[in-house]
Formats: structure tokens, C-alpha cells, sequence
């Protein structure tokens, strides 16, 4: 069949092969700690889907408006004055089918086809490929330990070219957990603007920090830039499929038409559901959870560090540790095969995130409890280290 030549630069979500592999394997009988996908094991906060058998008790199955219930959008805009102490006109506030669609929309917004849009190697794998469903190019900028493998203003100047238009971030960022600094944010979001090019900042994983201070919103900085956000990680509802972006004033009607005809609007009633997302009860339950994030994160680090993985810093947010395998192989996919059929542990190659030192990078996910991880790192304890 003929199919638009787009199709063969899309790059597939390797991810997806291991958690694939690692479902057979339990269907086998073998337990697996699945460290691989980047999905909080606890399910729904109860606040949240109570409001969703209410509302549909109440009946609401029908299409919402394109951009979202009109309490939605208000109470997003409450959540930034109460988190960030920022007004923002809930009319920025989008609401989308997971921040994917907002990622999607903001490509199509931006991207001419022959456009670049400048991001860090490595990063999220599906960010070029919605650069690349619009016939732009993704522009990768290596980036490594010692930067905290973020996009600085420096790298930015460093690597435009002639047909870059913007640049994409993530802070916290998936696969490093790394965060960018509020100096960094703001010097990255000058030079970007200096050059007429605009800022995406992926803020997905905010919530998710686990430092004194707070990590900073972009929105903080400028009203200029975007944000894609979502209910997927911090509010614990990837399966509902709900996130929401902050635009510039001006774009609301252009992004009203673009959800008309792509998506009419977003499922219904997981906007209900988001409602409560914000209740103190259910942000009560969300904190206990970063808590207990934090504290996999901080037996992850060290237990990981002992075992001979290199992790040159603490990873301040998301639930991600990005560690150098360099250690016991030159081959980060055999490795992770390896670990997963000989040792019942699921993690990710580097090669999912990039090119740059891919294959010298694993990234483990701290989702499933602490009592599994413990029981992951004594499986990699009997792989990699050798009796003295
Ligand atoms: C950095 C980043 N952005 C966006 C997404 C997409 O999430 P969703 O569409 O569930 O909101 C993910 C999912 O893993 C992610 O890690």
C-alpha cells in the first residue's frame, strides 16, 4: 500500500516493545519489576473518580466545548493562583486529549513543513516525531551529566540555524528527571525570543519535585511562551486522557477551530472527574504519593550507585532515574533484554531517548513500590555484581 513517505521517519516508542515483552513473560508465570514505563502504579485518587460515575450517573456523555468545560478551565486557572500565585485568563487555558494533543496542536501551530525546532538529545522520543507528522525537522542538541541534561540558553545560541523556529523543553524532564533552574528558564526564554522563535515547556511532570524549592513555571517568566501540562502524572490519570496547554492571548479562537476539527473536544468525563483533581482531599492524597516518590527515589539512587551504575547527580523531580551503564556494557538494548529475560527486571534503553551516548544510558522508572524496587535492585545485585 502507498503510504505518505512521513510514515518512515516516524521512530517507534522502544518502551513499548519492553512493557510488550515484559506482560508475555507474566503471562508465563515470571515475575517482573517493571521499571520500564513511565506510569504511576497507584490508581486514580478516589476524589476523582467518584466525580466521574457522578457525572455519569448525571448523563454527561455528550461532546464538551473544544476547548473545555468552562469550570475546568476556571479551576486550572485557580490551581496556578493557589500553586504559583499567578493570574492567568482561564481563556489560555486549553484543554486537551492528554498533553500528546497539545504537543501536537502546538507543532501544528508553529511548524512550517522545512521548519526546525530545537530539542535535547536525550528527550522525550515522541517530541520529533510530532515535529517530524508536520514535515518539519526535530534539531537535536546533545546534552549531557554536567548540564543537567537541559537546553541552556548558550546551546540554544550554539546550535540555531537558518530555518530553526523554536525550541522544546521539558523541566522535569523525561528520561533525566532534571530540572531547569528559574535563571536558566528565563535566560533560555531571552535568547529564544531574542531570535523571534518561540518556547515550548513541557510542565508534565511538575508537582513531582522533590527539592526546598519549587521548580519554576516558564509562566512565571512570560506570557509568551507555551505549556503543555497534563492530568497524567501528578494527578494520576493517564488513562483518561486529559492534559491542557497555556497559550498566548490571541491563539483561543485558532485552537477552538484546530479541537473542532480534530478532536471536537476532549472525553468528557474525565473533564468531570478533573474537577476534583484540585479538592484539598485529593491533593492530600497526591502529596502522600510525591512523598513516597521521593523516598523510592532517594533508596533508588544509592542502591543503583552501588550496583556500578553511574549517576553523577540526584534527579530532582518526575519518577525517573537516568543512569550510565557504561559500567557492564557498550550495548544498552542487549543489556536490558538481558535484565529482563534472564532477571525479571524492565527497564529503559538509552536508545529510546536520543542518539547522543544512547547506548551507554538505561533509564529506570521508580513507579511500582518501594518493597519491588528493593527486590529489582537484588535481581540486578545477582546479574552484575560478581562475588569478591
Ligand atoms: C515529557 C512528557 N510529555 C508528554 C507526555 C505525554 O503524556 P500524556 O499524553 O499522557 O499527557 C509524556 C508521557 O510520558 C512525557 O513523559
Amino acid at each position: 500500500m502507498r503510504l505518505a513517505d512521513r510514515t518512515r521517519n516516524f521512530t517507534s516508542f522502544k518502551v513499548v516493545d519492553f512493557v510488550q515483552a515484559a506482560v508475555e513473560l507474566e503471562a508465563q508465570g515470571q515475575d517482573v519489576v517493571r521499571m520500564a514505563i513511565g506510569e504511576p502504579g497507584f490508581v486514580t485518587a478516589e476524589p476523582i473518580v467518584d466525580s466521574a460515575i457522578k457525572a455519569l450517573a448525571e448523563g454527561k456523555t455528550f461532546y464538551t466545548p473544544p476547548c473545555g468545560i468552562p469550570e475546568l478551565r476556571q479551576a486550572i486557572a485557580d490551581y496556578y493562583k493557589h500553586s504559583y500565585d499567578l493570574a492567568i485568563d482561564p481563556q489560555r487555558i486549553i484543554v486537551t486529549t492528554g498533553s500528546s494533543a497539545a504537543l501536537g496542536m502546538v507543532c501544528d501551530l508553529l511548524l512550517n513543513p522545512g521548519d526546525g525546532f530545537l530539542m535535547s538529545d536525550p528527550g522525550y522520543p515522541c517530541n520529533p516525531n510530532f515535529v517530524r507528522r508536520v514535515d518539519a525537522e526535530p534539531q537535536f542538541v546533545p546534552v549531557d551529566a554536567e548540564g543537567n541534561y537541559q537546553l541552556t540558553a548558550e546551546l540554544v545560541a550554539a546550535h540555531w540555524r537558518e530555518n530553526t523556529v523554536g525550541v522544546m523543553v521539558a523541566s522535569p524532564s523525561n528520561p533525566t528527571g532534571e530540572v531547569i533552574s528559574r535563571e536558566n528558564l528565563a535566560a533560555l526564554y531571552q535568547e529564544v525570543s531574542d531570535r523571534g522563535g518561540s518556547l515550548v515547556v513541557d510542565e508534565i511532570y511538575h508537582g513531582l519535585t522533590y527539592g526546598d524549592e519549587p521548580v519554576a513555571s516558564i509562566l512565571e517568566i512570560t506570557d509568551k511562551a507555551f505549556v503543555v501540562n497534563s492530568f497524567s502524572k501528578y494527578f494520576g490519570m493517564t488513562g483518561w486522557r486529559l492534559g491542557w496547554m497555556v497559550v498566548p492571548d490571541g491563539l483561543a479562537e485558532t485552537i477552538n477551530v484546530m479541537i473542532q476539527n480534530f478532536y471536537i473536544s476532549s472525553p468528557t468525563v474525565a473533564q468531570y472527574a478533573a474537577l476534583s483533581a484540585f479538592d484539598p482531599a485529593t491533593m492530600s492524597i497526591l502529596e502522600s504519593r510525591r512523598d513516597e516518590f521521593k523516598e523510592r527515589r532517594d533508596f533508588l539512587v544509592p542502591a543503583l550507585r552501588e550496583l556500578g551504575f553511574g549517576i553523577s547527580h540526584v534527579p530532582e523531580g518526575a519518577f525517573y532515574v537516568y543512569a550510565d551503564v557504561q559500567a557492564f556494557t557498550d550495548d544498552c538494548e542487549a543489556f536490558c533484554w538481558q535484565l529482563l529475560h534472564e532477571h525479571g527486571v524492565a527497564c529503559t534503553p538509552g536508545t529510546d531517548f536520543g542518539h547522543h551516548r544512547s547506548n551507554h544510558h538505561v533509564r529506570f522508572a521508580y513507579t511500582e513500590p518501594l518493597d519491588r524496587l528493593k527486590l529489582g535492585v537484588e535481581r540486578m545485585r545477582h546479574a552484575l555484581v560478581q562475588p569478591a
